[in-house]
């Protein structure tokens, strides 16, 4: 299924090696603001140009619009826009074919889809599919911005080095600590030993993988809609449309097994007019439902599958053992480049349930 939403509906289309890949939106109320440079500027975040660190695949992702657009507002039709795929180099999977990489979706997706598939790049199951989703998070922004509600997402750890969050830090310092180094993470100096831990595994032909935090913040009381499409379901449904990711946590997540109630119940207090916990172990949400409390959530990215070592395969054509080495251009750490996917998914998960609560008017 390659859409998601009851009311903010997104689609993903195109391929890594096909003419283009983009997003359809339908559901954006009409007259929602469409800023076109803030898109732009999402892309951007995501684009690996300029990062050392990243994939040497060089492409514009200059946006287009292709409709649902007028003087930079929603008309309130199926929104459409798409970025041109122009770094194309498909002679390094050709020489895949029969041979599925280790890690990644070629055996699985080959055995479903037969050899018509277009699996150049990882086809559908490239980290190139990810566009449309900033794109349709950035324009779920204008959604979220009126009622107050803002998120962002971090590099909360890479391999073993992991960084330290400032207490208390609102959602605009840790956003701006982030901004300030090439892995995305709050804390200066574990950005500096993480950097080192990515270019150690890119320079040993190997990568390394971590995990991204989430928050969400400005949240109204009740967004959720229980039994089966509580706020941790729905938003780990589309977290794992994300490639690479393996795991997600909300709150104290795993770490609740291990406590006893009294510490992990968050006591309630008044406080400037209104409910608030004195903890948050409960990541903000309780019932399936928002508390009010941020949103605190984690998800766990693996290691690049696509490393430059020699690994064990076996051609499905002969069923004989072969040794690859995969060729192509990889990242070597997929952690920085998908903390604004992981961000922007958020955002429109939250927009989507924002319409279906009758949170926006
Ligand atoms: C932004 C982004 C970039 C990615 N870049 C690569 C890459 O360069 N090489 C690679 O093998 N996988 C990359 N991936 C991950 C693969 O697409 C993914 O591991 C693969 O489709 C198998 O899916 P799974 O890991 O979810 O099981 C990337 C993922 C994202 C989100």
């Amino acid at each position: 299924m390659m859409r998601i939403g009851e009311r903010f509906r997104v689609a993903v289309f195109g391929t890594s090696h096909g003419p283009e890949v983009g997003v359809t939106i339908e559901g954006i109320p009409a007259g929602t603001p469409i800023d076109i440079d803030r898109i732009q500027v999402e892309l951007d975040r995501r684009r690996p140009v300029g990062r050392r660190l990243a994939t040497k695949r060089q492409e514009e992702d200059r946006l287009v619009i292709d409709s649902g657009h007028s003087g930079g507002r929603s008309d309130g039709s199926l929104f459409r826009a798409h970025v041109a795929n122009e770094d194309v180099r498909r002679e390094p999977y050709d020489r895949l074919a029969d041979t599925p990489r280790p890690g990644h979706a070629d055996y699985p997706a080959r055995v479903r889809y037969g050899p018509t598939a277009d699996l150049s790049g990882g086809g559908i199951f490239s980290g190139r599919m990810t566009v449309g989703l900033v794109i349709a998070g950035t324009v779920a922004r204008s959604v979220l911005d009126p009622l107050g509600i803002d998120v962002v997402a971090f590099t909360r750890s890479i391999g073993q080095v992991d960084a330290t969050v400032p207490e208390g830090a609102d959602l605009a310092t840790l956003r701006a600590l982030a901004a300030s180094n090439e892995v995305a993470a709050p804390d200066p100096v574990a950005a500096k030993a993480m950097e080192e831990t990515v270019r150690s595994a890119r320079r040993e032909g190997d990568s390394v993988g971590g995990v991204i935090e989430v928050r969400a913040d400005g949240l109204p009381v009740g967004l959720g809609e229980p039994f089966f499409d509580p706020v941790e379901s729905v938003l780990a449904h589309a977290w794992f449309a994300v490639p690479a990711i393996k795991a997600v946590e909300f709150g104290a997540g795993f770490g609740a097994a291990r406590m006893r109630g009294s510490d992990h119940n968050d006591p309630f207090v008044w406080d400037a007019g209104r409910v608030r916990t004195t903890s948050n172990h409960a990541g903000g949400i309780l019932g399936g439902l928002t508390t009010g409390m941020p949103i605190i959530a984690r998800v766990s990215v693996k290691p690049t599958s696509s490393i430059a070592r020699p690994q064990q395969s076996v051609n499905l054509a002969t069923h004989a053992p072969e040794t690859i080495v995969v060729a192509g251009r990889h990242d070597p750490c997929i952690v920085p480049r998908a903390v604004v996917v992981i961000e922007s998914v958020t955002a429109f998960v939250l927009a989507d349930l924002a319409l279906r609560g009758g949170f926006v008017p």
